[in-house]
């Protein structure tokens, strides 16, 4: 579905990334698992259209998506939930849900997807009507979670959708992923809960200063010592 070979992202002159591949396959949850500054956003923004490698591909769906401004890549079909999550918060919950239905193959839908979201998230369904600003940070994340699914993408990548919130909401989050899932929408997980990502999800990479570092069946790094050591504070 998604395969990124050897991409090097630059931020004007300094490198970010260096020679990073990786590859998501139908219905799968992969997790991108790194420090602080490792380079997981930029990654996220390199394949999302937002920043420009200076080499490497990548392809969509068999479409080469490198170079393509972000809104034809959410057109074909992949959604970026980003860190700040970018609600416009003087409008009411339903507005910023259509906002993410603006493209044409999904305004047609409108409805529809807008059902299969308030069916997802009750919470929003009740706050339709209020304005986003309101919202407690945990609804907040929903809205945002809620509005990237609105352009009725088949990859949903999620820049650390648990950031900020208390433990059981973080529970909610990781169940909704999985129920996406379920759903037939494959997930790039980014996400400082490193061990309940790896337990749900299917494959993850992990980055190091730029570079991927290791990478494997989620179950196998759970094992891995370096693992253990670096990120689940074993
Ligand atoms: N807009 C920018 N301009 C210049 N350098 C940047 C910019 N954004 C990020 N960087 C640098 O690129 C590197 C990777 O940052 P990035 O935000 O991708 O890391 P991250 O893994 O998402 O970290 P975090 O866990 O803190 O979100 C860091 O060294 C960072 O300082
Ligand atoms: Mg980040």
């Amino acid at each position: 579905m998604l395969e990124v070979n050897n991409i090097d992202t630059f931020y004007g002159k300094v490198q970010a990334l260096w020679d990073v591949s990786l590859k998501i396959d139908k219905g799968e949850i992969v997790a991108l698992v790194g420090a602080n500054g490792a380079g997981k956003t930029t990654l996220l923004n390199t394949i999302s259209g937002l920043l420009c490698p200076v080499s490497g591909t990548a392809k969509f769906l068999n479409k080469r998506i490198d170079g393509l401004p972000p809104h034809s890549i959410v057109e074909l079909g992949m959604s970026h939930v980003p860190e700040s999550r970018r609600l416009f918060p003087d409008m009411t919950v339903r507005e910023n849900l259509e906002m993410g239905a603006y493209l044409l193959r999904a305004w047609k839908q409108k409805e529809e997807t807008l059902a299969q979201v308030y069916e997802l998230f009750p919470s929003l369904k009740e706050r339709k009507g209020q304005l986003a600003r309101t919202l407690s940070g945990g609804e907040q994340q929903m809205l945002a979670m809620g509005r990237g699914l609105m352009s009725r993408p088949k990859l949903c990548m999620l820049d650390e959708p648990s950031n900020g919130l208390s433990p059981l909401l973080v529970i909610e989050i990781f169940d909704i992923i999985q129920g996406l899932r379920d759903r037939g929408i494959a997930i790039l997980l980014i996400e400082q809960n490193v061990r309940q990502t790896l337990e749900i999800a299917d494959r993850a990479y992990v980055l190091e200063n730029g570079r991927i570092v290791s990478k494997g069946k989620s179950k196998k790094l759970l094992q891995n010592d370096h693992i253990k050591k670096a990120y689940l504070g074993l």
